[in-house]
């Protein structure tokens, strides 16, 4: 069994952010969302990963993410030229894929569940595919699964227009080598893209063994701020756990699940958890919230923030509002607001630089 994960495409939704990176890198809780997918697939015993890049962002991937030995696995990477679908990506890959079995995983998707019991069922089952499906209230931004009450799967659209059920196809599919003659058949959709949806349907065509499974814990797809945000406050929420390697002085307060990287200094400061703050980040006089994220070299000065994600190498300084629901890229600046506006809600991308005069 091998796994191949989709970390290429071009990140549209999370612009600004992801102009100069790939989304697939953008941390939640100090972590690139892409590893997350990683450790999941070596939590199962596959090691044999595959991860698809472009030609964009592929060389940051690749040079972050390293050739596996960080996670016990060995990442072979594969150049998908274009973004040209899901479909086009598991092409691409065949020679990497052979006629092995494989979890096919979107390098932006995270999910609450381990993944063993799904591989036991594929494989237990000698099914062709497994897919996970969830309910979803807007079915119509996802592929969308029609099914029968034994869980086998009739029908999948992507993107309906007019949606036949309120189930979406999570980012994670399992398959047999039955998937590599389906692709081989389909042609590109109205998008121009070469959809995996279609191929799964072409197996069902087929008769061959396509059954769901539904999952009721969380799933989220990275590609929005709110997304990005809420993915923030469930890591912190479950997997946070105390760890403070940095300084803090004796005027500053660390309460609650709190971890701090080597190298930070906190001078006269609250910091109440959940909250990451990465290595050689300077934070004086802040108060910093619940259910923050502060990447490395960060620097917050005389300023307050909550439920915010702030990434490598931004700085913040006399910030008096608190800010709230922010994402902040990387190295921008944000300074000064002598009066008082009641609130500041920011979207802003890399390289920004934002005075509030
Ligand atoms: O997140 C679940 C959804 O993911 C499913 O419900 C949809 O059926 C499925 O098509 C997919 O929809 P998205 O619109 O979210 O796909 P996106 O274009 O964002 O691509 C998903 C991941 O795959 C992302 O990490 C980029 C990568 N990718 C995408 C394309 C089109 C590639 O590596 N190569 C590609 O050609």
């Amino acid at each position: 069994m091998k796994a191949l994960i989709l970390s290429g495409g071009k990140g549209r939704r999370l612009r600004p952010l992801t102009y100069t990176g790939a989304k697939q890198l953008v941390p939640v809780a100090n972590k690139p969302i892409l590893w997350y997918g990683i450790e999941g697939i070596v939590a199962t015993g596959i090691t044999d990963i595959g991860i698809i890049i472009s030609p964009e962002t592929g060389a940051e991937v690749k040079e972050k993410t390293g050739s596996g030995d960080r996670f016990g696995a060995r990442i072979t990477y594969i150049l998908q030229e274009e973004p040209a679908g899901l479909a086009h990506a598991v092409k691409v890959a065949q020679p990497f894929l052979g006629d092995s079995p494989f979890i096919m995983y979107l390098g932006d998707n995270l999910i609450e569940n381990d993944l063993n019991s799904f591989l036991q069922t594929f494989q237990q089952q000698g099914l062709d595919s497994l897919i996970l499906l969830r309910q979803v209230s807007n079915p119509s931004a996802f592929g969308v699964a029609k099914v029968d009450d034994r869980g086998r799967v009739l029908q999948l659209i992507e993107k309906p227009k007019v949606p036949s059920s309120n189930l979406a196809l999570v980012g994670i599919y399992f398959f047999s080598r039955a998937i590599n003659g389906a692709i081989a058949s389909i042609k590109p959709s109205a998008r121009g893209e070469l959809e995996i949806t279609d191929a799964i349907q072409q197996l069902i065509n087929q008769e061959k063994q396509v059954e769901s499974c539904q999952i009721d814990g969380w799933w989220l797809d990275t590609g929005k701020k709110d997304d990005l945000l809420e993915a923030n406050r469930i890591i912190l929420d479950t997997r946070l756990t105390a760890a403070v390697r940095g300084e803090i002085d004796d005027r500053s307060q660390a309460i609650g699940r709190v971890e701090i990287a080597e190298g930070t200094k906190i001078v006269n400061s609250t910091i109440r958890g959940p909250v990451a703050i990465g290595s050689n980040c300077q934070i004086e006089n802040c108060f910093i919230g619940p259910y923050s994220s502060i990447a490395d070299n960060v620097r917050l000065i005389d300023s307050d923030l909550e439920h915010s994600v702030i990434l490598q190498g931004a700085q913040i300084v006399g910030i008096e509002q608190r800010i709230v629901d922010s994402v902040i890229g990387q190295r921008a600046h944000l300074t000064l607001a002598p009066r008082r506006p009641k609130a500041l809600r920011f979207m802003i991308g890399d390289d920004c630089q934002i005075s509030l005069v």
